[in-house]
């Protein structure tokens, strides 16, 4: 089977400063929803931009490709990138939509790179091009606003159409960076609800860097965590441990954490795995320390 997304041996190293990204292999199955934790500047959006083709990685280091098509290698990007990059739906922390434009608008930029130059500058668009931005917003939930301009929405309303904008894209992955990080919990709820249910069903993948460590568990099966720019943690949400977290996030934790998850304590710190190794041992008496993990919870 052709991975959705495979990255080897990647390493990113800005100019005068310590690697951003060390040595990062990863694969993720077409349809999977992973989470990408870690704390701030450990490397998630270097991570997600790297494999949307935005940015290369070091000379002579490294490859990625998206279902079989190269993304870049050794530090180059392939002359194929925008051609790979089609399939690969980007969400911005902040929207991205030009807000004067009506969502509608917005949502069909999704289609450029299929329309005709003279089409797109016009931004003249078919009938049954609008039938299938209608059909987005529909499945995001917003068609009600379809003609109103992006900058009158909320947010979250904001954050859900450039998810549908990915739908009109006919992306077959989803990377969001930080989704819902200037969201309210209700409007992150939606999204991440949004999203989840995309992944279901239309067997998009996704791949999701989160702050909050309780939305990761509630919604991903399987998170990556990075810290300074390596993989420390690549296995099931269920399987971490409150002191991996803790070694993940340090005193940044208890920010993270809402009141509901338990604390790391000696008991816990005694039977966990550090969070040094690439994936943790299945014990099973470690199962009593495992997170919690809320069901999934549909739109
Ligand atoms: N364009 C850049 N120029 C220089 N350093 C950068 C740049 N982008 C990111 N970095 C550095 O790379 C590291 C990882 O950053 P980033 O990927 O943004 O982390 P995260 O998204 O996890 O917060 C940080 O040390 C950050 O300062
Ligand atoms: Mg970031």
């Amino acid at each position: 089977m052709t991975l959705a997304i495979e990255v080897r041996d990647l390493s990113k190293t800005f100019r005068g400063s310590r690697k951003a990204l060390d040595n990062v292999t990863l694969k993720v199955a077409p349809g999977e929803m992973v989470a990408l934790l870690g704390a701030s500047g450990s490397g998630k959006s270097t991570l997600l931009r790297h494999i949307a083709g935005f940015v290369a990685g070091d000379a002579g280091t490294g490859a990625i490709q998206v279902h079989g098509d190269d993304i870049q290698r050794h530090g180059r990007l392939s002359r194929r990138v925008r051609f790979a990059r089609q399939q690969i739906g980007f969400v911005f922390q902040q929207f991205n939509l030009v807000g004067r434009s009506s969502l509608m608008t917005n949502v069909l930029t999704g289609m450029l790179p299929r329309v005709p130059l003279w089409r797109s500058l016009s931004k003249f668009f078919l009938q049954r091009e609008i039938d299938v931005g209608m059909a987005a917003l529909a499945q995001v939930g917003i068609d009600d606003y379809a003609f109103q301009r992006a900058s009158t929405l909320s947010g979250g309303q904001q954050q859900r159409a450039a998810i549908a904008r990915t739908l009109v894209q006919n992306a077959r992955i989803i990377l969001a960076d930080e989704p819902i990080a200037s969201l309210d919990p209700e409007s992150s709820r939606r999204v991440m609800d949004t999203l989840a249910e995309i992944q279901r069903e239309r067997q998009v993948t996704v791949v999701v860097s989160l702050h909050q460590v309780d939305v990761a568990l509630k919604y991903c099966p399987r998170v990556v965590a990075l810290r300074q720019g390596q993989v420390v943690y690549d296995g099931p949400s269920s399987e971490l441990t409150p002191q991996m977290l803790q070694d993940l996030y340090g005193a940044e934790l208890s920010e993270l954490l809402p009141a509901g998850l338990p604390p790391a304590t000696d008991a816990t710190s005694a039977a966990s795995t550090s969070a040094g190794q690439a994936v943790p041992a299945a014990a099973a008496d470690r199962r009593s320390n495992r997170l919690r993990r809320p069901a999934l919870q549909t739109a």
